[in-house]
């Protein structure tokens, strides 16, 4: 199963194969050429929140690297390269002065990967928020949704003419519910007040960020990356199988529901609603959008029973035990079939558009010993997954792309430095990249697709 020759014949010729990276996650150089701090700057300094309090300085000093790091890519011989645009780079107080110096990065991004004939798949927001907009309220307040806005045009009349595809944002799970519900990530609110205002004003600034790319690009694709869940219940009783449709509804349907159908859930509005922000006449058309793709990130899948407590919160669930015991270093589960599940179900539920894979892959932590990084199960991993979307083909959805996740290790968020998702190592010390097995094996996946897959397309 893991041979990539017969993998690739799996696949149609004009499927894409890329490597996914994010700003905050591999650039460092956090204080160069006018940037300042973002809301994960703030996070990493204060204690108790970040492993180890490990910060984004230096990362992997990829704004300093730019080209061999590009260069690194292009040896991959991958089509695309998903990366994310920094707005404490582009607007460094959210609103204000426009930075030129931060848009010359992203300038040299673009031109380098077009330079390489690589696609280049943009994301504006993958959880950088300015840190001075924390100070109005953050994403609880509605004027940052309008900050987005004029965040997304500025960046895109930039450099829009050279992208091949551009996401408003990255996972509004996690900037909604993990990080202002669950206090995980950045800014660490456990309030649900708090995350139903970041809810509703995120996808407000989804929307408002569709029609500011639209306005400066008609023709550029525009879509959303979620990290959609499967959902499955902890067993076949009444009260979990329904405890399952509540988390559904919960962890999906508020954003699936609002972008793909101009509505929030019923079930959910019935709970929540009375606590929610005033959705104003026009907001849900403007989330409500068609869209030209949209990206899903797959890691796990989510297993819950319902909670009997009484008064509990909705979605009112707990957690339930994996159904097999293999888990990355992270400690997901792993199990491909639910990325089918999953795929399946969103498309039964909503009318989507293509699909790219944005995100996939596994953490396991080997090091380099004697210069070859042996990550066999995260190459299996893979595999497994590009099979499961090899099947999901043939049944006739429109999946057109697979992203690893992730092009080198990077700051894995609360994880810090200690968790490891690259297909390639690095070396934070003295910042040398060693490409791993499985990003060999990728490299020679993306190989039996020559010319950016259009010399097997044209076989048909
Ligand atoms: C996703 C994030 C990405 C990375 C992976 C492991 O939730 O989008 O930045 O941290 O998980």
């Amino acid at each position: 199963m893991t041979d990539p020759k017969m993998l690739a014949a799996r696949f149609p010729g004009d499927f894409v194969f890329g490597v996914a990276t994010a700003a905050f996650q591999i650039e460092g150089a956090s204080k160069a050429d006018g940037r300042k701090p973002s809301i994960w700057d703030a996070f990493c300094n204060m204690p108790g929140r970040v492993y180890g309090r490990h910060n984004g300085d230096v990362a992997c000093d990829h704004y300093n690297r730019l080209e061999e790091d590009l260069d690194l890519i292009q040896s991959l011989g991958v089509e695309a390269y998903r990366f994310s645009i920094a707005w404490p780079r582009i607007i460094p107080e959210g609103t204000g002065p426009i930075n030129e110096k931060g848009l010359d990065f992203y300038d040299r991004l673009v031109d380098g990967l077009k330079a390489r004939n690589i696609k280049a798949f943009a994301t504006l927001y993958h959880w950088d928020l300015p840190l001075m907009l924390a100070g109005d309220g953050g994403w609880t307040a509605r004027q940052t949704a309008y900050a987005f806005q004029r965040y997304a045009k500025t960046t895109i009349a930039r450099i829009g003419d050279r992208l091949d595809a551009v996401a408003t944002f990255n996972e509004p799970w996690c900037s909604v519910w993990l990080s202002h519900l669950y206090g995980i990530h950045a800014p660490g609110e456990r309030n649900m007040d708090a995350a139903l205002n970041a809810l509703h004003f995120t996808n407000l600034a989804h929307g408002l960020g569709v029609s500011a790319v639209r306005s400066e690009r008609p023709d550029l694709p525009v879509g959303i990356v979620l990290n959609a869940h499967q959902i499955y219940p902890g067993s076949d009783t009444a009260a979990d199988v329904a405890a399952a449709q509540r988390a559904f509804d919960f962890n999906n349907g508020v954003f699936f529901g609002p972008i793909f159908k101009g509505e929030y859930p019923e079930s959910f509005m019935t709970a929540l609603g009375g606590r929610m922000p005033a959705i104003e006449p026009g907001d849900m058309e403007t989330i409500a959008q068609p869209l030209d793709w949209w990206g899903l990130n797959y890691y796990t899948p989510m297993r819950v029973h319902d909670d009997p407590a009484p008064g509990a919160e909705f979605p009112a669930t707990l957690p339930a035990a994996p159904v097999a015991d293999i888990k990355t270093d992270i400690g997901w589960e792993v199990y491909a079939p639910a990325l089918g599940d999953l795929v399946r179900k969103l498309n039964a539920d909503y009318h989507l558009p293509e699909c790219y894979i944005t995100e996939n892959g596994a953490c396991y932590n080997m090091s380099v010993e004697e210069g070859v990084v042996d990550d066999q199960p995260r190459l299996d991993y893979i595999a497994e997954h590009l099979s499961v979307t090899a099947d999901l083909i043939s049944e006739g959805y429109p999946m057109r792309g697979y992203f690893a996740w992730s092009l080198m290790d990077n700051f894995e968020w609360a994880e810090g430095y200690k968790m490891r998702f690259g297909i390639v190592h690095v070396d934070y010390e003295t910042q040398v990249r060693t490409v791993k097995k499985s990003g060999e094996w990728y490299a020679r996946l993306a190989g039996e697709f020559p010319a950016g897959n259009h010399a097997s397309s044209a076989k048909g």
